[in-house]
């Protein structure tokens, strides 16, 4: 079922790109299965933050104040990060763990860093990484950023675990060069422990003008929705939630259609109660018929016609992919990745721990 539906899609992107050397037309249905080629970064950091921005073009980030960026469809990549200052306030940046890096260009990207106080930070270039600004540093003791998410070039917000017992956001409208704490008054209220996972870059994601927040901590696990990211509301996630678990990763492909994963951070294994979908914006959630084959960090949607209920989950222990709307997942890899992110044409990338960074290939 799965593969024949591959079988359909490759048929439509083959058609849709004559000479990208994808060639299944015999309507062999045992033959396409998604899989990904890894590609040479040089780096052991684990890229928790990847933004592609297109086939050629895309960008990753990690421990060690580590960003790198390719030009040429990942075959060179080249460390485009803040360089540290020999004093003063960007002396530190070396030690900085940015997990989660947007970009819309080879020029114009935005990284945040995560962590307690000041570690918290967001920096932004408009010159490829040959220079950077840090445009927020936290100043909040309880607050602890762990996402970053535009729904525009111009318009993006981070979200922090709670703060006086809510999630914290703040918000840019000029790219990212200047931020504003969120009124707290319209976000719904978190529960003792729920907190966001800073694991790949989606606990808080944004599609049609709406935004959503992953969180864990408690169980069952929950997700909040906004449909202007000022008001929020917030419903159970049909994932299993608590120390380490809950959702990690949510996306929408539209303002109804969203997928959920995650589970247990300290079981990469298990394979239960990890993956949920909802088809009223995020209202109500449905459990996974088939779940995703482990704890799973990070998911996308894979855009463009005749693919849309296609989307990939990624985690230590392998990747899934789903036909329906995450209704029912299907293992295709056992790599280790933190985070996946696809691009139109479809284009997906995929990166993670020592190093690893990938290209979806249909074969
Ligand atoms: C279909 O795939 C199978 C397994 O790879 C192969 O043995 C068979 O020859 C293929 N059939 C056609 C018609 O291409
Ligand atoms: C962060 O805090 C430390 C210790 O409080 C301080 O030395 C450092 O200058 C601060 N850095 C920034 C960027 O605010
Ligand atoms: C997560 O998995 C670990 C290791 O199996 C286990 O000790 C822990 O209780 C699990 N946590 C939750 C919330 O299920
Ligand atoms: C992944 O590992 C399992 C168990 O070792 C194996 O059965 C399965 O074939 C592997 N899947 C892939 C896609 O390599």
């Amino acid at each position: 079922m799965a593969r024949l539906s591959w079988t359909l899609l490759l048929a439509i992107t083959s058609l849709a790109n004559v000479g990208a050397g994808l060639s299944i037309a015999t309507g062999n249905h045992s033959l396409p299965r998604p899989t990904w080629q890894l590609l040479t970064t040089g780096s052991t950091a684990r890229f928790r933050g990847l933004a592609p921005v297109s086939d050629k073009i895309a960008w990753v980030s990690g421990v060690g104040g580590t960003v790198l960026r390719t030009t040429d469809g990942g075959r060179t990549w080249a460390s485009v990060g803040p360089a540290p200052s020999s004093s003063g306030d960007n002396a530190d940046v070396a030690t900085l763990d940015f997990r989660d890096v947007e970009a819309w260009s080879a020029e114009k990207a935005v990284v945040l860093s995560i962590g307690e106080g000041n570690s918290s930070r967001v920096y932004v270039t408009g010159d490829g990484g040959a220079s950077w600004a840090r445009s927020f540093t936290n100043q909040e003791a309880a607050a602890f950023y762990d996402c970053i998410a535009f729904e525009s070039p111009e318009h993006g917000m981070a979200m922090s675990d709670p703060v006086d017992g809510k999630i914290r956001l703040i918000e840019t409208r000029d790219g990212g060069r200047s931020w504003d704490v969120v009124e707290p008054d319209g976000m719904a209220p978190a529960l003792e422990g729920e907190a966001g996972f800073a694991a790949s870059g989606t606990c808080l994601a944004t599609t049609a003008g709406r935004w959503y927040i992953a969180a864990g901590g408690v169980n069952p696990s929950r997700v909040f929705r906004s449909g202007d990211g000022h008001a929020w509301d917030v419903s159970d996630a049909a994932i299993a939630g608590g120390e380490g678990a809950g959702v990690f990763s949510v996306q929408f492909r539209d303002a109804k259609h969203g997928i959920a994963v995650g589970g247990n951070y300290s079981d990469p294994a298990g394979n239960i109660d990890n993956a949920a979908w909802t088809k009223d914006g995020g209202a109500t959630w449905l459990p996974a018929a088939a779940f995703p084959d482990g704890y799973r960090s990070g998911s996308a949607w894979v855009p463009g016609r005749g693919y849309c209920d296609a989307a990939l989950a990624v985690g230590p222990s392998g990747s899934d992919f789903t036909l329906d709307g995450g209704k029912s997942w299907h293992r295709f890899d056992n790599g280790s990745f933190d985070s996946v992110e696809c691009v139109k044409g479809p284009v997906c990338w995929a990166s993670g721990e020592n190093g690893r960074v990938a290209r979806l290939v249909l074969t």
